[in-house]
């Protein structure tokens, strides 16, 4: 449908939509301290503002910022003023611009990949960039219910007055609709083929007919969905054509160098680490290295200099996998510990991560540890730390 027909002023409301919308972003600053985990909006609201500031391109409707300061917020990078935005997500820029680029279109965002790719980590940002809130979320599940989608009742209400508006339950995606904001569908291939059909009228009409209140829904310009699935659930529901249609898919890639790995895994520690408030631990970049390093080679298949052939164990050994062996490394290092990331910090859960099929697994890391591990000069602690937990 053509956006002109979207506009504001046409569409027809039940009841008038409050202004601003009463999403989390409105409330961010009454947020107190002691989240134990901020919104992307609340965390990096001192970012978001600074961009909003500078940017002086054109923000497609509905829009906190441009395309260009979304890829910025992204990707990070400098401002006129020299202050800096840190990159949150670290991959090819032009993934990223396509992602960008889809959500000022009328097609939704569906990102692919396999487990710990970053795809939540994306939306999230994404949502709070274009939108300034990422919590309208559906999460994917095989009993994802309609109403999640589309609406609810509260039916004590329902009961006592019938169906009015004030009985309805809007779904995060109603309510994105009717705010012209970014919705999130986590998991989308695991939710029931119905629910997914759901999504398919409401991605291609942007509306939603509520036929209780002989009424519907007209999304507003800004409305988008994104959302994201796993390649290894492929299969569980598979997505129907139809749907497939709706969106543009990005592949989110794992990270392809080592360094760029040992980077998102530092800076995720070390920013988990502060809102944990762990004490800062200084020498944890070589642990990293090893973690990072462990993890590319089993899932290679390879030994990172090519030479040796190594059998895969059953996990995924994400990268997010990996940012958590070494965060808890950090509190054991810190709280039993002298306070500096250490081998025997990080080696029971690394096995932990790579041991999870207690018979085959095993037999693939003992194997792993006796030929390649053993034989790295410098990585005497690591193998002695790993022996005693293996
Ligand atoms: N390329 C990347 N850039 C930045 N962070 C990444 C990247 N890959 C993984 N991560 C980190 O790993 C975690 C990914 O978790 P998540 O988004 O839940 O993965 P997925 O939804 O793909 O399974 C996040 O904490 C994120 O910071
Ligand atoms: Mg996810």
């Amino acid at each position: 449908m053509p956006d002109s027909e979207t506009g504001p002023d046409t569409e027809p409301r039940p009841t008038p939509a409050p202004a601003p919308a009463p999403t989390s972003a409105s409330v961010s600053a009454s947020v107190s301290d002691d989240v134990l985990r901020p919104h992307a909006e609340q965390e990096y609201a001192h970012e978001l503002a600074l961009l909003a500031a500078h940017d002086d391109r054109p923000r497609p409707p509905g829009w906190r910022l441009s395309p260009w300061a979304v890829t910025t917020y992204l990707l990070g990078g400098e401002l006129p003023d020299g202050s800096e935005i840190t990159p949150k997500y670290i991959g090819p820029r032009r993934l990223v611009e396509v992602a960008v680029a889809t959500l000022a279109t009328d097609r939704a965002l569906l990102l692919l990949g396999v487990p710990g790719t970053a795809k939540t980590w994306m939306s999230e940002h994404l949502a709070a960039a274009v939108s300034g809130d990422s919590t309208l979320l559906v999460q994917g599940t095989a009993g994802t219910p309609e109403e999640a989608v589309r609406y609810g009742w509260n039916y004590a209400r329902l009961l006592a007055e019938g169906p009015s508006e004030r009985a309805l339950v809007e779904s995060p995606l109603m309510r994105a609709m009717r705010h012209g904001m970014v919705a999130r569908v986590e998991e989308l291939t695991r939710m029931p083929g119905d629910v997914q059909d759901t999504l398919i009228t409401l991605l291609s009409e942007k509306t939603l007919p509520v036929p209780e209140l002989n009424t519907e829904v007209q999304a507003r310009r800004g409305f988008t969905v994104i959302a994201t699935a796993n390649d290894r659930d492929r299969g569980v529901n598979e997505l129907s054509s139809a749907l497939r249609r709706r969106f543009n898919t990005v592949v989110l890639p794992l990270p392809e160098s080592e360094a760029d790995e040992v980077e998102i895994v530092s800076r995720r520690v070390a920013r988990l680490g502060r809102s944990l408030e762990l004490p800062e631990a200084p020498a944890g970049l070589e642990e990293i290295r090893r973690v990072v390093t462990v993890f590319r080679e089993l899932r290679a298949g390879v030994t990172a200099d090519g030479r040796t052939r190594l059998k895969s164990p059953s996990g995924t050994l994400s990268t997010a996998e990996a940012i958590s062996v070494v965060t808890s490394g950090l509190a054991l290092a810190a709280h039993f510990g002298d306070g500096v990331l250490r081998a025997p910090d990080i080696a029971g859960g690394l096995v932990g991560a790579v041991v999870q099929d207690p018979a085959s697994d095993r037999v693939v890391w003992q194997e792993y540890l006796e030929t390649v591990v053993r034989d790295r000069p410098d990585w005497a602690d690591f193998y002695r730390a790993c022996r005693e937990v293996s």
